[in-house]
């Protein structure tokens, strides 16, 4: 995997249409956003509030595909839960969706992931866009697991499921 692969737009639609449309993408490009509203490396989202000031709803959905490499997926993991607790103190609510590469064997990411409130496993396993070719990328060696954070989280540990993803017959991208 590399830092720089993008959602599948399809995929992208399936969670925007669950939440009602995310209010930013905070890991992006200005190639790649999926958001009107996004961070990029330039603006570092670790430094910044995922909190859209000019949006006028109380809660507020943040869409995160972070960039594979670590520590920068760890850090963005955290980010997003203490996001999600810093809207609770101002009185609004953050839902952060990301998605990251499905390793639940190693304690690394089952660390990364202790602060969510569901874990979803996305079955089949979902074939990335890469930047260059804008081509699916064959083969992929991970499953994908959607982590949503919220704060405070409606249970002591993260609810885990799966989710069986239908891709639309028309290739949208
Ligand atoms: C895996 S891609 C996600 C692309 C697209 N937004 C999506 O959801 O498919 C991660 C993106 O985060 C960007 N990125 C890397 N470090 C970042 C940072 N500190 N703040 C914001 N974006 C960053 C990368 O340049 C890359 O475009």
């Amino acid at each position: 995997m590399n830092n720089e692969w993008e959602t599948p737009k399809w995929l992208f639609d399936i969670f925007n249409e669950e939440v009602g449309g995310f209010h930013l993408d905070a890991a992006a490009s200005h190639y790649n956003a999926l958001c009107p509203n996004y961070f990029t490396k330039e603006d570092d989202a670790l430094e910044q509030s995922w909190w859209s000031p000019r949006v006028e709803s109380q809660t507020q959905y943040v869409w995160l595909n972070p960039p594979f490499q670590n520590p920068l997926q760890e850090q963005f993991l955290l980010k997003a839960y203490k996001e999600c607790q810093e809207a609770f103190v101002q009185r609004k609510r953050l839902v952060v969706y990301s998605i990251i590469p499905s390793t639940p064997e190693t304690n690394r990411w089952i660390n990364a992931v202790s602060k969510a409130s569901e874990i979803r496993f996305l079955s089949p396993r979902i074939r990335y866009i890469d930047a260059e070719s804008h081509r699916e990328i064959g083969a992929p060696k991970w499953g994908t697991a959607l982590v949503i954070f919220e704060y405070p989280r409606p249970h002591r540990k993260p609810q885990v499921a799966w989710q069986k993803i239908l891709k639309p017959k028309k290739k949208r991208r």
